[in-house]
Formats: C-alpha cells, structure tokens, sequence
C-alpha cells in the first residue's frame, strides 16, 4: 500500500485522527495550538497527500501548487467553506471536503435557540448584573424581557439547521416565516410556514435568524439599508457567518435602539469582534448584544463527529474515489 502523508493545522479530537492513523497513513499534527501563518502552512504543504485544515486557515492557489503533485483532497473541518478557494481547487483537481452531519446540524440549531432566548430574557444583562453586586431584591419592572411564545420567526436560509431550528421552536408555540432560495412545501405543511421576500421577512419577524452559507450573494445580506426594515422590538441572530451581517449596521441599529437586540457567535472581521476601532463604536459597549466566540458547533459529540467526516473524506479521497462530502466550485 502507497504511504500517505497527511497534515492536520490544529489539534482535533482524536477520533478522526485515530481512523486516519489505522488506515496505515502518516499523520503530522501542527504542534502550535494556534493558527498558523501563510508560510509555516506553505512548509507544511511540501510532500503531503492530503491537508487536513480548519475555517481559519485560508487557503489559496499558492497553498495548493506548494502540495503538488501529491496533494489530493484539502478536507476542512467544518461545514462552511469559505476560506477556501473553490475555483483555485477545481482549476487544480482538487478534492475540497466539509463535514456536515447530524450532530453538527443538532448543535448549531440547538445553540441558536440558546441564543434567541438568553437574549429575549435578557440572560447577558442579567448575569452582568448580578456580578456587579446591583441586585437588592425582586422587583416588578426588573429586566423586563420578552417571550417566545406566539411570535415571529423569520428563518433566512432554510436547509438542515434552519429547520432544526424551527422544529425546537415549534414547541415554543412560535409562527414561522422563511426565505430561502426555495421554496419547501412540505415544510410549509408542516409548520404552518410563509415563504417571503427577506425584505417582507424582515418587516414582519419578532426574531430573524440567518443560516445561509457566506457567497458572494450572501456577503451584507443583512445591511445598512435593509435593516431598517426591522421591528423595533426585533432581535438578529447570527450563528452563520460573519460578513453576512454588515456589522456597522448591526452597530448603528443596536446603538440608536433601531432594533431590540441582536445575538452574535460570528464577527465580519473575525477574530477581531471590532473591524474598526477608530470611531469608538464597539459591538461590546451595547447591552442589548449577545456576543459568544463562534462556539455554535462546539460540543463534544460534534467536534468528535466532525473529526470523523473529517478522515472519512480523506480515506475516500487516497482510495481514488469521491470524497462523501465533496464540495463543488459554483
Ligand atoms: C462550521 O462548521 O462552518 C462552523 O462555523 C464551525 O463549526
């Protein structure tokens, strides 16, 4: 049997690890327990037959030419692929993977929903509160907040987590809205559902909660211009991808109370929370922001499980077949 090299850019569970390891290949883990730089990855790249990396590793034509002419399939760990240059990849006949699956579809919906209510009760403040040594015992207009119950959601993006989304909050007794590229009937059927504009969406959902994948379509879906269009007392919620929401216009609305309150586990200019510091706006001086560190996917079971899809997509790549969770260049 060939003997395969495989390069990992960041310790990940070891499930993944493990299978990669028993199919007799080479497996190299970064030793920084960190990003790596473009030209310790281009190192890495030298001799490898397939790159195991992460949404933070940006991956480009150059990164792809350093690994030929072994290199077969860049696998990322995780379900977006955004950082990768998908027609830098098809150019090159190159394999790209990501690892969708059902326990990452259960954790992200799951996380969302964690979100929309910490923030409809106002949890963050809470909590702040608390620390800060306020509390004097209960009061009537203390942190007033609101329900789920007889709501409106509106779900922009309806594939696997915007539906496991709407099947939490179905027991919420919520009424559910939705833009999507189609139209699902059967959800329709199922959940009562609207199929609308985004901009009807936005003008009629209490709760409006993003789950597209970031494209050039998707790049400030949510904007200066049509935010404007949301409810007073409406709240966003971003678990996609950051520069889905133009975040100045997230800032502005929050700061003159354009919207109720907004809900954030991805960033425009991640890992900075802030793209621009210059003119003292900052996401983390409002109180009616949620902010989380892009942790949506983060339990053990679908860490694990990622690691897995991970290898499996490796595995299938080296034995020459298509990989089970090929993406495609549009
Ligand atoms: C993904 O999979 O794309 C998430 O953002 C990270 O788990």
């Amino acid at each position: 049997m060939p003997k395969y090299n495989i390069f990992v850019t960041r310790r990940i569970p070891v499930a993944g690890l493990t299978l990669l390891k028993k199919q007799g290949y080479k497996v190299k883990v970064s030793p920084h327990d960190r990003v790596l730089t473009k030209s310790e990855l281009l190192k890495e790249m030298k001799g490898i037959d397939a790159l195991l990396c992460l949404l933070t590793d940006k991956i480009d034509g150059e990164i792809m030419d350093a690994g030929s002419p072994r290199l077969k399939i860049i696998a990322n760990f995780a379900v977006g692929f955004d950082n990768i240059d998908l027609k830098a990849a098809a150019d090159r006949k190159l394999f790209i993977s990501n690892t969708p699956g059902p326990e990452i579809t259960e954790s992200v919906a799951e996380f969302t929903v964690t979100l929309m209510m910490a923030l409809a009760r106002r949890v963050g403040e809470a909590e702040r509160f608390i620390r800060a040594h306020k509390y004097r015992g209960w009061e009537p207009m203390l942190l007033i907040g609101q329900d789920l119950y007889g709501k409106t959601v509106g779900i922009v993006g309806l594939g696997r987590i915007g539906s496991g989304v709407a099947r939490r909050l179905k027991n919420f007794g919520m009424k559910f809205i939705y833009n999507s590229q189609h139209r699902n009937l059967d959800f329709e059927k199922e959940f009562n559902a609207r199929h609308l504009s985004l901009e009807a969406l936005l003008k009629q959902a209490d709760f409006v909660t993003l789950h597209v994948p970031l494209t050039r379509e998707t790049h400030y879906l949510i904007n200066r211009k049509n935010i404007k269009l949301m409810k007073k007392t409406a709240y966003l919620i971003n678990t996609a991808r950051g520069p889905v929401v133009e975040e100045k216009a997230v800032l502005q609305a929050l700061s003159t109370k354009q919207i109720a309150g907004a809900a954030l586990d991805v960033y425009e200019c991640e890992p900075a929370i802030d793209c621009d510091l210059k003119d003292h706006m900052e996401l983390r001086k409002l109180d009616n922001i949620i902010m989380t560190p892009h942790i949506a996917s983060a339990t053990i079971a679908t860490r694990s499980e990622m690691s897995v899809t991970a290898a499996r997509n490796i595995i299938a790549a080296l034995q020459g077949k298509t990989p089970p969770n090929a993406v495609k260049s549009e």
